[in-house]
């Protein structure tokens, strides 16, 4: 599929069903109803085929962030695993309190804990269900979760499940701010003040829209100082790091060496590790508390030999050092990218303008660590004229809206794998440049009249052709 055929299903998708639907069946009208109201602000999730998959286009919007499955680096790995068990089973049997386990996962959990330098591992079928599980089973009645505003969906989710007496967000990555939630949580509960109960404090190590860093010592220092009955503990969901930051891919906490400072973690299987599944890490209590509580680890099949053996494959590939070029590959990409971009000629007007706004460039050569993912923000009702710019240019890259992230805050995601070149990432920043270029003439009305730039009037063309 091309960008151009990418484009016309996208624009299909977002048509308008139930008016056509006044004589069928309530049941599905209902439904498209529903669905025309994300369909009246473009924003129906389609499954249209990413254009990069046919090699039409360049990947910057995939997980597969070390490259391990465009390779073929996990495939191979994962057939050895198979080779070295050939007489596997592709069932489990059942679910993990019943039937459902044996050794080798046991096994592989305890590789992987000791990997992370953690007591134990639960492995799960994906990081929704382990947010799910550790938020639902986790807290007890009358402990409060104070949490980064900006945390994942599952984690929500989760949340909602849970026994906490109080759930209190804070702003994004504000040391300051979480130590006013955590003042006034201690004030408002006095069974948290005299130590009884416990907060639980869940960040994200790297976030997924925002592609910062959590600033977990202060955090923790804040913690330390405010509760004096030490009784707070640190949630840490790591899925955006594993694999790519940290020493080996361990992650940010063990990159800082505050192992023992957090209570539970989650490394995800379906990014950087190219295969399916999640981890929770904690201690032997964590592990038997989420496996006694946490109705989406006791209702359901346990993750069966291929699941698992494709987790120890992308473990063993990072473990080894086999993917430490590509982690490098990811940063120098990176810095390759905000270096060429803010080098450009158009840089200072478009940025001056808001025509192009790129937060994580700002600061890009004081920071230790880089990641890969980059937020890319225009004009809101540009967005989309932007999307399609790049698209038609031949960059993946996907626009994340509403309800992913809040209303008004809409952006372009870029994703910079090790399988880039600095070759795409120069047609990146072009294409980049010559949207801004093109927007900054059409709101000057210098040299051109129309009000529209001309990937968008493509675009228009092509929902005139239906
Ligand atoms: C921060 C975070 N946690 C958890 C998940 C869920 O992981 P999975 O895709 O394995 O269900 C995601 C997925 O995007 C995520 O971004």
């Amino acid at each position: 599929m091309d960008p151009e055929e990418v484009l016309v299903q996208w624009i299909q998708g977002q048509r308008l069903k139930a008016p056509q639907m006044k004589d069928g069946p309530v049941f599905l009208r209902n439904l498209e109803e529903a669905m025309d109201v994300r369909r009246a602000d473009h924003g129906l999730f389609t499954r249209s085929m990413s254009a990069w998959k046919s090699g039409k286009a360049i990947d910057f919007c995939s997980n597969d962030l070390l490259s391990l499955g465009s390779s073929g680096a996990i495939r191979t790995a994962f057939l050895h695993e198979l080779e070295t068990h050939p007489k596997f089973n592709l069932y489990a049997g059942g679910s993990r309190l019943m039937d459902g386990n044996y050794q080798y996962i046991e096994e592989v959990e305890q590789e992987i804990a000791n990997f992370h330098g953690a007591e134990s591992a639960l492995l799960v079928g994906s990081g929704y269900e382990a947010n799910g599980a550790i938020f639902s089973a986790i807290p007890r009645p009358g402990d409060a979760i104070i949490y980064d505003e900006l945390v994942h969906a599952s984690t929500h989710d989760g949340m909602a499940n849970s026994l906490a007496i109080n759930k209190t967000p804070f702003r994004h990555n504000d040391a300051e701010a979480f130590r006013e939630v955590l003042v006034s949580v201690l004030d408002s509960q006095s069974m948290i003040r005299n130590g009884q109960r416990s907060i639980l404090v869940a960040v994200e190590s790297v976030y997924s829209m925002d592609g910062d860093v959590c600033p977990l010592l202060e955090l923790l220092d804040v913690a330390k100082e405010v509760c004096p009955k030490s009784n707070f503990v640190f949630i840490v969901d790591e899925a955006h790091a594993t694999g790519v930051l940290g020493p080996n891919g361990a992650g940010i906490v063990q990159q800082l060496g505050v192992e023992k400072d957090i209570a539970i973690r989650l490394h995800t299987c379906g990014k950087a590790l190219a295969s399916t599944g999640a981890v929770i890490l904690g201690s032997n209590t964590v592990r038997n508390t989420i496996m006694n509580f946490a109705r989406s680890v006791i209702y359901t099949t346990a993750p069966s030999f291929p699941t698992v053996a494709a987790v120890r494959a992308g473990y063993n590939l990072i473990k080894s050092g086999a993917t430490k070029k590509a982690q490098d590959t990811i940063q120098r990409l990176t810095r390759y990218f905000f270096q060429a971009i803010s080098a450009s000629s158009v840089w200072e007007e478009a940025t001056s303008m808001g025509i192009l706004s790129i937060p994580l460039c700002d600061d890009w050569d004081e920071r230790e660590v880089l990641t890969h993912i980059v937020p890319v923000w225009t004009r809101q009702r540009y967005n989309y004229f932007l999307v399609c710019h790049l698209q038609l240019s031949g960059i993946c890259a996907f626009p994340i809206d509403y309800p992913t992230v809040p209303k008004g805050q809409a952006r372009i995601r870029i994703i910079f794998h090790s399988c880039n070149t600095e070759a795409e990432v120069d047609q990146l920043v072009a294409s980049l440049c010559k949207f801004a270029r093109e927007m900054i003439n059409i709101e000057k009305g210098e040299g051109i009249t129309q009000k529209v730039p001309q990937a968008a009037q493509k675009v228009y063309a092509l929902m005139a052709q239906g």
